[in-house]
């Protein structure tokens, strides 16, 4: 189980960028990290990945606690940040040189296939579409199996028909180890489409404001009453999340049940 408890952040520049975030993520959960821009979601994953640690509170993993990267936690960026000056296939295998060249190359190999690049093995990351580049970093951090996967905006920088192929992608790809998945997205339809649980933030400081459950089996159907609600659901805490008027306690207690007076 990954827990955050009471996680903060403050920069050297006293911005006080997220304060007091607390949740507990089973294995094999996915959460979708929703919320205005600015409002700590990336302050937060950066904490979670370890490259970036909280100032107050605690994350920790299996008892673990992350205070640097571990190689349980992988993380993908909005940009593929590929090394332009490797292949596609040496992108993925960036992080295994530990281990002998042929077992090196067979996951290389099986994580292609897996993403549906296989073709690709040779060529340069400049030669690849958006879609193709993000693939490839999907591929790099889950070659290693990690037990949680974060992901910053992953889709956003992608057209509307890839970005859905991609989402289809990851769920496909979730299912075979069934890491834990937390996403940050302001994409609502993504949240609803992925997510066990949205987690909704507002900002300044940057800190939880309301926690919506989505439970509809997978794979979920865009185009049901039951998925639109959902999506109305999330919609209504992101408005009232911006809205100063309202109360934090407003979005904390009975979590949805409020905005249906
Ligand atoms: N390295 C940094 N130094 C100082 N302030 C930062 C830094 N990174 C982010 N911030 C500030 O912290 C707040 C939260 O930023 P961020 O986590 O990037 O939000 P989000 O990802 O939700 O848009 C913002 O006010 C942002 O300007
Ligand atoms: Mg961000």
């Amino acid at each position: 189980m990954l827990a955050l408890d009471r996680v903060g952040k403050t920069y050297p520049n006293g911005v006080n960028a997220l304060e007091r975030f607390s949740a507990e993520i089973n294995l094999g959960e996915i959460v979708a990290i929703i919320g205005g821009s600015g409002c700590g979601k990336s302050t937060l994953l950066r904490a979670i990945a370890g490259l970036d640690p909280a100032s107050t509170g605690s994350v920790t993993l299996d008892d673990i606690r992350i205070s640097a990267p571990h190689e349980k936690i992988g993380i993908i960026f909005q940009e593929p940040r590929l090394l332009p000056w490797l292949s596609v296939a040496d992108n993925i295998g960036f992080g295994l040189s530990h281990l002998p060249a042929n077992v090196r190359r067979e996951k290389v190999a099986r994580a292609l296939a897996r993403v549906g690049l296989a073709d690709k093995a040779t060529a340069w990351p400049r030669e690849l579409s958006g879609g193709q580049a993000q693939r490839v970093a999907i591929a790099r951090a889950l070659v290693p199996q990690p037990e949680v996967l974060l992901l910053d905006e992953p889709f956003s920088a992608l057209d509307a028909f890839t970005r859905r192929d991609l989402q289809d992608h990851l769920l496909d790809l979730w299912a075979d180890t069934r890491p834990t998945l937390i996403l940050v997205t302001h994409d609502v339809d993504e949240a609803v489409v992925l997510a066990d649980r949205v987690l909704v933030m507002r900002p300044r400081p940057g800190r939880l404001f309301e926690e919506i459950r989505v439970n509809l089996a997978r794979p979920r159907d865009r185009n049901t009453p039951h998925f639109d609600n959902f999506k109305r659901r999330v919609l209504t805490a992101l408005d009232r999340s911006l809205d100063r008027s309202v109360p934090d306690e407003a979005g904390k207690a009975g979590a949805g049940e409020a905005m249906w007076w």
